[in-house]
């Protein structure tokens, strides 16, 4: 059976983007973890971190997390920070194959930097400095995580996908 692919990665690495393009050219499902947290709660991502804080908003990721692992032929976007818990990794993986979207923090900024406050861990206008940081204290986190790894500062979609699907084969393979 052939697993889902479950993009993870840092705000502003594409995750959802990309992962829709991927499913359209695959002919699967595509569920993004936020997405369907949100349609869940009623809430958007925003107004649970401000009415219910951080804690309750990681309770229903992990919760999303173990949900959409049942399925199958999904790919999967997950918010940046689902590999903050091991437990979440290892729920994904069980029936997904991890792959992880790479940005530089300049990138993110260019992607992010207009809309932040759709983003509650970044409001308020964060520096080059600041992003760098929460960066730098995620990619161990992702790299752990990941069983294939790409970039994506400036590649273009077809690209970007065909790297994909063809690291994908080469694990099948090995
Ligand atoms: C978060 C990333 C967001 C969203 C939430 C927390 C994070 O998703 O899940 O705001 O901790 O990095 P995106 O990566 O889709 O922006």
């Amino acid at each position: 059976m052939e697993k889902n692919i479950i993009l993870i990665g840092f705000m502003g690495a594409g995750k959802t983007a990309v992962g829709r393009a991927m499913a359209q050219k695959l002919g699967w499902g595509f569920v993004d973890t936020d997405q369907e947290i949100e349609k869940l709660t009623g809430l958007t991502v925003n107004e649970i971190f401000r009415r219910y804080g951080e804690r309750r908003f990681r309770s229903e990721e992990s919760l999303m997390a173990v949900k959409v692992c049942r399925r199958q032929r999904l790919v999967i976007a997950t918010g940046g920070g689902m590999v903050l818990d091991p437990n979440n990794v290892k729920n994904l993986k069980s029936n997904g194959l991890l792959v992880w979207l790479k940005v530089s923090p300049e990138m993110v900024m260019k992607r992010v930097g207009r809309r932040t406050g759709e983003r509650p861990l970044l409001r308020g206008r964060p520096t080059i400095d600041q992003v760098s940081e929460l960066l730098g204290q995620r990619e161990a986190l992702y790299a752990a995580a990941a069983d294939i790894v790409v970039e994506n500062d400036n590649r273009s979609m077809d690209d970007l996908i065909k790297e994909i699907l063809q690291k994908r084969r080469q694990l099948e393979i090995n």
